[in-house]
């Protein structure tokens, strides 16, 4: 209280002691504007004084604007604090780290051409909401809360919520992964998990070796943690395993990262026996490697491939990130790290302090989701959804698209690559003047080299706005070609 402060003297008189004693707490800031005063009885008694002195000092500085009253309310700050401090402008865009620089320049929400209303956009792999079961959702988590809601609100383990990890176990085995010496820790997405390990295992200069073209975002964090990556081409059946091979002897990356199922851009599925060459090369070698496996559940075709991971056997130089953002929710942002029992531990603690843990609620709402048996009926609908789009946007793409090669046997999206030498950055252009929008190949390349290349997004577009889009960009295209 402002009062607690005020040592009351003999020499002058008291009102004057408490009107010079607000009007230096409002001009230091202490007070301030609009801020409720004591009330005439509150000082009063603190003070030990009559009440009739206080109410003197507040009509003096009621009457010098110091302060107004409020019939029935009380008196209040009036003027603002005038205070000589400099004014301060920091240059904040002059003060970014390497980190901080790196992911804005390559941040396409901010740098790539924005979608406005009306335009066909291809650019989004985002799965469509409309098929997300919100009803059985929201019983999930009403669930939940009755069941262990002041647990859930209260902080968690920076590992994870048991039930769902536990579940994540049985989840992996029935991949074919398991063994007594892996174990989980739940993330904030694929993203956080590939954060974690990066900021954990590497140092700048690095080399890490990847599948060209690769997950824009992945690059980017590559990037911005200053390593040096080496790209490695495919073809059908996946990354290369001669060149892999020779990079790797030429540059001993600290890590490889692939995506071996519908690898994003190109969407194509390794081969189980390109799985098995691969596995082969990295264990020769001692190399340790992240695989990503965002998008497994949402093949159309074929049967399911073991990830790379399942080969391991007591071996534990393969981490394997997983991730919910594709075939379930991506809002949730919940992912998962399955790595050695000594790798894990490690990463909790880095994970403890960078953000503690992943919301225990969204965990636990997930988990009661998952074993109301509704995620089994939802991957049913969205497969069947996302094919038949999928199977659309192919027979358009031969309709009206010069292609050399088309990618992409699953997920949300199909990579295109050009029978001529255009470039898909110049296209764009084009196509944005136009109101269409696609990824060009740049944006997935190591090297950021112009390509002509092309990632088309599906999920969300109506038939007839991928037929329109895809039209648009066959006559775009016709237009560079030189005959
Ligand atoms: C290759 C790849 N990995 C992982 C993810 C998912 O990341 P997150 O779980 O952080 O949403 C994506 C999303 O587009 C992706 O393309």
């Amino acid at each position: 209280m402002i009062f607690s402060t005020l040592i009351l003297n003999q020499d002058t008189p008291i009102y004057e002691q408490i009107e010079n004693h607000i009007e230096k707490a409002v001009k230091a800031g202490a007070l301030i504007k609009d801020s409720k005063l004591p009330s005439t009885r509150e000082a009063s008694s603190v003070l030990r004084i009559s009440r009739n002195t206080v109410l003197t000092a507040y009509e003096n500085l009621e009457s010098r604007g110091i302060i107004y009253s409020i019939k029935g309310k009380g008196s209040f700050v009036k003027e603002e604090a005038k205070n000589d401090w400099q004014e301060v402008n920091i240059k904040w865009k002059q003060r970014i780290n390497s980190y901080g620089q790196t992911c804005e320049q390559m941040d396409i929400i901010k740098t790539e051409p924005h979608y406005e209303k009306g335009m066909i956009s291809f650019k989004s792999i985002a799965p469509e909401g409309n098929l997300f079961d919100v009803e059985e959702f929201k019983r999930a988590f009403l669930d939940v809360m009755a069941l262990e809601g002041e647990k859930l609100l209260n902080y968690g383990y920076a590992k994870g919520y048991r039930g769902l990890i536990e579940y994540l176990m049985n989840y992996m085995e029935g991949k074919g992964v398991g063994g007594s010496k892996k174990d989980i820790l739940i993330t904030n997405g694929f993203t956080e998990g590939l954060d974690l390990i990066l900021s954990t295992y590497t140092q700048p200069g690095d080399v890490i070796v990847c599948e060209s073209p690769t997950h824009h975002t992945t690059l980017k964090m590559m990037k911005a943690y200053g390593l040096q990556v080496v790209g490695v081409p495919m073809d059908e059946q996946g990354i290369l395993p001669e060149e892999l091979e020779a990079t790797i002897i030429k540059h001993r990356p600290k890590w490889v990262y692939l995506t071996p199922s519908y690898q994003n851009p190109t969407g194509i599925v390794m081969s189980g026996e390109r799985r098995r060459m691969v596995y082969g090369i990295l264990s020769d070698y001692h190399t340790p490697c992240i695989e990503d496996g965002f998008n497994e559940e949402l093949l159309y075709s074929s049967s399911h491939i073991m990830p790379l991971m399942a080969l391991t056997g007591e071996s534990n130089h393969i981490i394997y990130i997983g991730s919910l953002s594709k075939i379930l929710f991506p809002g949730l942002r919940l992912g998962w790290i399955m790595a050695d029992s000594a790798c894990i531990d490690t990463l909790e603690s880095v994970k403890r302090a960078k953000t503690i843990h992943t919301s225990f609620v969204d965990q636990a709402v997930f988990v009661q989701y998952m074993k109301s048996g509704a995620f089994e009926r939802y991957v049913k609908k969205a497969k069947k959804y996302y094919r038949e789009k999928y199977l659309y946007t192919v027979e358009q793409i031969k309709e009206y698209i010069p292609y050399e090669k088309l990618w992409g046997e699953g997920g949300l999206h199909i990579f295109i690559e050009l029978n001529h030498k255009i470039d898909t950055r110049e296209l764009l252009k084009q196509c944005y003047r136009r109101g269409v929008l696609f990824m060009p190949g740049d944006i997935f390349e190591p090297s950021m080299k112009v390509t002509s290349s092309l990632r088309i997004g599906f999920a969300r577009l109506k038939k007839e706005e991928i037929s329109k889009g895809l039209k648009i960009i066959g006559e775009e295209i016709s237009k560079n070609i030189i005959p």
